[in-house]
Order: C-alpha cells, then sequence, then structure tokens
C-alpha cells in the first residue's frame, strides 16, 4: 500500500459524549495522503479498564512479615538521613529544594478541609509555631505559587483527641492541580511525575487530598492515579470534614524536568519504571521499537506559533527515506486520548519543533528517536525541558538547530549578525523575548540540511531494530 499520511483531527463536541470512539476515513487527498477524523468519546475514556490493587495481603510467615516495610519506613524513605532523625524525635520532617517542598508527618493527626490545616497532636509547648505550604513543585516561581491554595500546619497541646469525621488508616498525600494545569508539559512534569516518585512505594495506600481540584485534570490522568491510589481523591471544597490520618504527606518531591534520578529519595525508582507504568496505565503496546514492524514517524504540525511553513517539502523528503509519516494536527491531542497515546506508541520517530507537544516522547518504545527542531532563542528549554530527559530516558535523541535564515524572524531582523540570534538570551527583556521567540517565530526549514537528520533518525531505527 506504500507510505501514507494520516491527518488526525480531534472532535470531542459535547454531543458525541455518549457514542463509542470511531474512526472516519474520508476522502483520499492524493495517492498518499488520507484525512482520518478520530472522534471521541470522553465516556469511553473514562470507562476504560482500571485496576484498582486489592488490599495487601497479610502474612503469616515472619520472614515475609518483616519485608513488607512499615509506614513509618515508608514516610522516613521521602527523606534525607539527616532529616529522618528529626521526623523520628518530633514526628515532623520536610525536604527542601529549589523546586519543590514536601513534609512528612508520621503520627496521628488531623486535616481540616475546610481550612486545609493540618494539626499535628504536641505536648511541646515551645513548637507551636504554624508553618505553611504550597504544595506545587515549582517553588521556585513565585507568580504560580500565588494560584496555589496555602496547607497550614500547626501543632497543638491536644490531650483528648478531636472529634474526627472520617478515620482513615492510610495517610494523606495533599498537593495541588492549580498552578500551569492544562498544559500537558507541566501536568506531567510538575504533578504527575512528582506523585509518582511521591506514593509510588506505597503501593496505592494512600490518600490524596487534592486542593484547587480540577475536574479536566482528574478525568485525563484518571487512569494514572487510579494505580497510585486505592481511594477515591477527597476535593477538599466538596468535601469539608475533619479527618485523621496515621500521617501525611504534603507537597511533591521534584527530581528533574521529565525525569527521575533514582540514587534521589525516596531512591530506587528510575525513568524505566515511570514509562512502564505509563504503558501499564494506558494499555500500551510496545516498549521496544524492536516490536514495531513499519518505520512509522509522527510529526507534531503545530498550527498557531512555532508553525512548519513547509510541513509538505519535509514530509515529501520523510516519505522518499522510507517513512511513513502521520501528521498530528494538534498537539493537546496527548490531553484526551487513550487511542492517540497509542498511536504515539506505535511511532518509531517522533518529529517536532519546540513545545509541550514532546512531552509525549514519554510514550515513544526504547530506542525510538526524537528528533527536536529548535528554534532560534529556545535552546536552554529545548535541552532541559526536552532533549535531556529524551537521553535520559532511553529514547534517541536528535536536535536539529536551525539557522537564522530558517526562522520567520529572519524577515524581521534582516541580517545573521543581528542581536536577536547572536544573542538571543541578551537582545530582549523577559518577557519580550518570550513574545518573539516563543510566540513570534515559524520556521521554513532547509529540507536538504533537514534530510541528514532524519537519515540518522532513520538508521537509529534501523541499528534498534537488529
Ligand atoms: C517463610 O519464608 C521463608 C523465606 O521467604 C521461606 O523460606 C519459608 O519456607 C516460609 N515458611 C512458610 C511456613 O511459608
Ligand atoms: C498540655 O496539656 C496538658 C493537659 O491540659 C498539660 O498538663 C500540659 O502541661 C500541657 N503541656 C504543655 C507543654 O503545655
Ligand atoms: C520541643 O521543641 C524544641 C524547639 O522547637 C525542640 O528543640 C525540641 O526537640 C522539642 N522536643 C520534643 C520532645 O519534641
Ligand atoms: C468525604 O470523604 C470521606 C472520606 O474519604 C468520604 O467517605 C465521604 O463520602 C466524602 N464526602 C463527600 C460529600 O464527598
Ligand atoms: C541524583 O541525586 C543525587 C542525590 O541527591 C545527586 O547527588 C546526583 O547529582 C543526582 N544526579 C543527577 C543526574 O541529577
Amino acid at each position: 500500500m506504500g507510505t501514507s499520511t494520516f491527518i488526525l483531527i480531534n472532535v470531542v463536541p459535547p454531543l458525541l459524549c455518549c457514542f463509542p470512539s470511531f474512526v472516519l476515513t474520508l476522502f483520499p487527498l492524493s495517492k498518499r495522503t488520507r484525512i482520518y477524523l478520530i472522534f471521541f468519546s470522553g465516556v469511553q475514556y473514562l470507562s476504560s479498564s482500571e485496576t484498582i490493587p486489592t488490599s495487601r495481603k497479610v502474612f503469616m510467615n515472619e520472614t515475609v512479615q518483616e519485608k513488607q516495610p512499615t509506614l513509618t519506613s515508608l514516610l522516613s524513605n521521602l527523606l534525607k538521613e539527616e532529616d529522618r532523625e528529626k521526623l523520628e524525635s518530633t514526628g515532623f520532617a520536610c525536604n527542601k529544594e529549589a523546586a519543590s517542598i514536601h513534609c512528612v508527618a508520621n503520627g496521628p493527626l488531623q486535616i481540616d478541609t475546610k481550612t486545609m490545616t493540618v494539626t499535628i497532636p504536641s505536648s511541646n509547648q515551645t513548637t507551636q509555631e504554624t508553618f505553611v505550604i504550597r504544595p506545587y513543585a515549582r517553588q521556585e516561581d513565585d507568580n504560580l505559587l500565588k494560584t496555589i491554595t496555602p496547607v497550614k500546619i500547626s501543632w497543638q497541646n491536644i490531650t483528648t483527641p478531636q472529634i474526627c469525621e472520617y478515620n482513615h488508616e492510610i495517610p494523606a498525600v495533599i498537593f495541588s492541580s492549580s498552578g500551569f494545569v492544562g498544559n500537558v508539559f507541566h501536568e506531567i512534569n510538575e504533578i504527575i511525575i512528582p506523585l509518582f516518585i511521591t506514593t509510588r512505594h506505597f503501593k496505592s495506600r494512600v490518600q490524596f487530598i487534592l486542593e484547587d481540584y480540577n475536574p479536566s485534570f482528574v478525568r485525563k490522568y484518571r487512569n494514572l492515579l487510579s494505580q497510585l491510589t486505592e481511594q477515591e481523591i477527597i476535593n477538599p471544597v466538596s468535601n469539608q470534614s475533619v479527618h485523621c490520618f496515621p500521617g501525611a504527606v504534603i507537597g511533591l518531591k521534584f527530581h528533574n524536568h521529565l525525569s527521575i534520578n533514582s540514587t534521589d529519595i525516596p531512591r530506587g525508582l528510575s525513568m524505566r519504571d515511570f514509562r512502564q507504568f505509563l504503558r501499564q496505565s494506558f494499555n500500551l503496546k510496545f516498549s521496544h521499537v524492536s516490536q514495531i514492524t513499519r518505520p512509522r514517524l509522527l510529526l507534531l504540525s503545530r498550527r498557531v506559533t512555532r508553525r512548519f511553513i513547509n510541513e509538505d517539502d519535509m514530509i515529501r523528503m520523510m516519505e522518499e527515506l522510507g517513512f511513513e509519516v502521520i501528521v498530528v494536527a494538534r498537539a493537546k491531542l496527548i490531553s484526551d486520548i487513550k487511542m492517540f497515546l497509542s498511536l504515539i506508541n506505535s511511532c518509531c520517530v517522533l518529529v517536532a519543533a519546540h513545545g509541550a507537544g514532546l512531552t509525549n516522547e514519554l510514550f515513544l518504545p526504547d530506542g525510538a528517536v526524537m528528533v527536536q527542531v529548535d528554534l532560534i532563542g529556545l535552546e536552554w528549554p529545548a535541552e532541559n525541558y526536552y532533549g535531556h530527559p529524551a537521553r535520559a530516558m532511553g529514547v534517541h535523541y536528535l536536535r536539529y538547530k536551525i539557522e537564522p535564515e530558517e526562522s520567520s524572524l529572519f524577515k524581521i531582523f534582516g541580517r545573521r549578525d543581528h542581536v536577536a540570534f547572536t544573542d538571543p538570551r541578551g537582545a530582549f527583556p523577559v518577557l519580550v523575548g518570550k513574545q518573539v521567540y516563543l510566540n513570534g517565530q515559524n520556521v521554513k526549514i532547509n529540507v536538504e540540511r533537514f534530510r541528514e537528520t532524519m537519515v540518522e533518525a532513520m538508521s537509529l531505527v534501523q541499528d534498534s531494530r537488529l
């Protein structure tokens, strides 16, 4: 049948909500190009299979029982050695880094979800200060933190336990879905991966309390969230009660952009585990590129900013090299569709200009290739948000650095030696720079030069399959 181009258009009109998802084949545009319309029903997504782990078995065998980590050890693993002593002696300790803060309490406590106050019993008069955390893994961003509801932590000389409206046997984990929710990169980078890092070891025995509860975020990541907790998530705004817990974690641990450091606390988790977790949660078939028979390439086609002006020429060249090219018109597709994730997972190569759509690298099989078209002025985020993480997760990373002449900014600034090209970081104040490089730039790829990158991509794919 030869290579074909597919164009996927995501349509989620409310009227379609009650039909199963289906794919419509439309008229062929040319011999090779076909448009597929994928109508996707939210209902199907919501009802997709979930495995809610059953509660832990009780082992009668003492040797086995010893190996089951206790709640105290699970909580203390979330801290560095020096802070563990503090947790043992005072029942409370925190880990603070540039991007994240999380605090751990390892004794009975109360959480009043009406005021988002955590009250820890204490007979120590001197520790009666109050402490405030805004639980979001982007602590360096003061403007963003203002959107996160604060959690107050206070100590009280409680002699008789106050009335608990709900008694829980598992620890609470408090985090927020405010912030940059709506942008896939930020959702996964600042909430999903930190949540995995913080709670995976608890084997679903945690109660999530999600502040600034965003229903669409919860719907979108339902498959993942249900693997991390066996309980319904508490939305403090709709469940204003006093809950009692045997311990709590407030805030989530962040390691680095789209990555997990297995030697950092809580230790032992890796990107491999996370990708395995994603594949399991979304039922993705391919773990290694060698399992895929065709050299399928997915091109993320942005429509508003950072657009490929000569996309057709790029596609023609890719097809000449033997790729089966799939064009996806909206990066946000990832936000709705399990089917879309399966599609990404079936590709050997992902090509995109810098942007949140590159977060899709997470769903590529091992040994696949990600090609990032690196635009003027965006080297830092390109490398730190997507390039380095790709390599660290077992995906080959190729960078195609554009020349000034390939950027639409060339028409504006006129010459190669303009400061906008020679020193993008210094050329404009930060917010103006963002407008210029992130929102004001499109690219006309030099197809001959880009071919070299794609030849390399093809040979990496072929090597991976040997
Ligand atoms: C208890 O566990 C140990 C080590 O896992 C095993 O060797 C032993 O056979 C077990 N005993 C029973 C009664 O299951
Ligand atoms: C805590 O309360 C108890 C009972 O009210 C009292 O006996 C004790 O002195 C208090 N401790 C401190 C440190 O205030
Ligand atoms: C009581 O508080 C003081 C000051 O915060 C602290 O140094 C001390 O370790 C605390 N004692 C206990 C038993 O928590
Ligand atoms: C509040 O949370 C408790 C404990 O998780 C739950 O049993 C209860 O049904 C919730 N109430 C509402 C109104 O959601
Ligand atoms: C991983 O974490 C450890 C412990 O915090 C740190 O020493 C090391 O530099 C980190 N590695 C990377 C690649 O960030």
